[in-house]
C-alpha cells in the first residue's frame, strides 16, 4: 500500500487533518486501532472554541454543529458564596464557544471522510520505519494479517498512549511533564444543567456543571489521582456537587447518571513535534489539564498549521512551513500550557497547600470578581488564541 501522508489516529488530530488534505487534494489514508463504534461513543471533551467552530465550517461539516450545538456567552466562576460573571464575548472581540461534544465531532468527521478519504478501523499501527528517509512505512495489523504502509510523510495522531512519539528516538525529544496531585471524576446526567458554564473553588475540592444538551448534564468533581469509581457512588457525586457548586436541588437537578470515567490532570509537552518525515500533531505530542477544555481544539489548531505546510511540500516541493511546524505549534502549546495551569492552580484544592496558599488563591479570585483587565485576560484565552502564522 501507497500514500502521500499515512494519518496514523482517527480522534480529532487525524480526522481534521486527513479532510483538510483531502481538501488540498493530498492523498492520505488514516489507520486507527479502534473500531467504529468505539472512537464514535468516547466521551471527552465538550468546548470548542470559535476556531475550530470556523474549521468545521471551511471543511463543510457544520451543518449538524450549527443546528446541535449551544452557544455559550458566559461564564461563571463560583467561590467562598462569591460569584465571577464572565460575559465572553463582551470581553473577548464578540468571539464566544460552542458546547458540542467530541464523539460529535468525531461523528461528522468520520462521515464526510467516508466520501473523501480512505480509513481503516481496527487497524493498529505497530511500528513506523524509516522516518529519517523519504519512504517512511507504517506497519499495522488488520484482521489478524500484517500491512505496510509507504508514505512521504507520516502523522502522529495516535493521541497520548500511541506508537508516533515512542518512534522518535529517546535522545531526539525534550519532555516537559507535570502531573497535577488530583483527577476528575466526570459524569453525564439525563438532567437540565445549570444556566451557564459554571466552575467552582470550594474547600472539598473544585467542582464544573456542564452540559451537552438541554437535557443532558456534565458535570464533574476534583477527586483523587488514582480515584477507586467504587468509592463514588451516585448518592455520594451528587452530594459533592450541591456543596461544591453552592447549587440547590432547584438549580442542579438530579438525574439518571449513565457516564461516569476518572480523567487524570496532567501538562505534557514532547519538543520538537517533527523528527524527519514523521510529524506529532494533538494529544500525541501534548496534553493540557482539562480545565479551560483546551485539549482538542489545540489538536485542531496543530493540523490546520500541519496541512498548510504539507500541502506546499507536497504540491510544490516547498519545505519553509514544514520546517516552521514544530515552532509554529508550540507557540500556541506553550500559551495554552499557561492558561490551564493558570486555571488550574487557580480552582483546585491542592492537598499540600498551605493556608497561606489557599488565601493566595481566595485573593486572587477575589481580585478577578472585580477587575475588568482580569475578566480580559481568562475571557480571552478560554474563547481562544487567534491562530499562529508561520
Ligand atoms: P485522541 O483523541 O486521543 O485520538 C487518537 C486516536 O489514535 C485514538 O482514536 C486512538 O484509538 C488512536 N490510536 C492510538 N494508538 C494507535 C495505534 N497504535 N494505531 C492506530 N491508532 C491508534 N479535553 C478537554 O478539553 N476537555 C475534557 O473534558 C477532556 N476530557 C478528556 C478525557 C479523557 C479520558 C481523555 C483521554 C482526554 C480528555 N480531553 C479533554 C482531551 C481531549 O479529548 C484530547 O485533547 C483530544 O482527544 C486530542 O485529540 P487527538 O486526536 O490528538 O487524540
Ligand atoms: C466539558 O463540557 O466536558 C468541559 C467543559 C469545560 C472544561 C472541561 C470540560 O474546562
Amino acid at each position: 500500500m501507497r500514500t502521500q501522508v499515512g494519518i496514523v489516529g482517527a480522534g480529532p488530530a487525524g480526522l481534521f487533518l486527513a479532510l483538510l488534505l483531502a481538501r488540498d487534494g493530498i492523498d492520505c489514508i488514516v489507520l486507527e486501532a479502534r473500531s467504529r463504534d468505539y472512537v464514535e461513543g468516547r466521551v471527552r471533551a465538550g468546548v470548542l472554541e470559535q476556531g475550530t467552530v470556523d474549521l468545521m465550517h471551511e471543511l463543510g461539516v457544520a451543518e449538524r454543529l450549527m443546528r446541535e450545538s449551544m452557544i455559550d456567552r458566559n461564564l461563571d466562576i463560583r467561590f467562598e458564596g462569591q460569584l465571577i460573571h464572565l460575559d465572553l464575548p463582551g470581553l473577548a472581540g464578540g468571539r464566544e464557544v460552542h458546547i458540542y461534544g467530541q464523539q460529535e465531532v468525531v461523528k461528522d468527521l468520520i462521515a464526510a471522510r467516508l466520501t473523501a478519504v480512505q480509513q481503516l478501523f481496527e487497524a493498529e499501527s505497530i511500528a513506523i520505519d524509516g522516518i529519517d528517509t523519504a519512504r517512511p512505512v507504517i506497519n499495522f495489523r488488520h484482521k489478524g494479517e500484517q500491512h505496510a504502509l509507504e508514505c512521504d510523510v507520516v502523522a502522529g495522531c495516535d493521541g497520548f498512549h500511541g506508537i508516533a512519539r515512542a518512534s522518535v528516538p529517546q535522545d531526539a525529544l525534550a519532555v516537559h511533564d507535570h502531573i497535577f496531585p488530583f483527577g476528575w471524576l466526570g459524569i453525564l446526567s439525563e438532567s437540565r444543567p445549570l444556566a451557564d458554564m459554571t466552575y467552582a473553588n470550594h474547600d472539598h475540592g473544585f467542582a464544573l456543571a456542564s452540559r451537552r444538551s438541554p437535557r443532558i448534564s456534565r458535570l464533574y468533581v476534583q477527586c483523587a489521582v488514582d480515584e477507586d469509581i467504587a468509592l463514588w457512588p451516585d448518592a455520594r457525586i451528587w452530594e459533592e456537587l450541591h456543596i461544591r457548586l453552592n447549587a440547590d436541588h432547584d438549580e442542579l437537578v438530579e438525574g439518571r447518571i449513565f457516564q461516569k470515567g476518572v480523567t487524570p490532570v496532567r501538562s505534557f509537552v514532547a519538543a520538537p513535534m517533527r523528527q524527519g518525515r514523521l510529524f506529532l500533531a494533538g494529544d500525541a505530542a501534548h496534553i493540557v489539564p482539562p480545565t479551560g477544555a483546551k485539549g482538542l481544539n489545540l489538536a485542531a489548531a496543530d493540523v490546520r498549521v500541519l496541512a498548510r505546510a504539507l500541502t506546499a511540500f507536497l504540491r510544490r516541493g516547498d519545505d519553509r512551513l514544514l520546517e516552521g511546524y514544530s515552532d509554529t505549534c508550540l507557540r500556541r502549546v506553550w500559551k495554552t500550557v499557561r492558561y490551564s495551569t493558570y486555571m488550574t492552580t487557580l480552582l483546585h484544592r491542592f492537598p499540600a497547600h498551605s493556608t497561606f496558599e489557599r488565601r493566595i488563591q481566595l485573593a486572587e479570585l477575589d481580585y478577578i470578581a472585580g477587575s475588568h483587565a482580569a475578566q480580559t485576560v481568562v475571557a480571552e484565552n478560554y474563547v481562544g488564541l487567534p491562530m499562529e502564522t508561520a
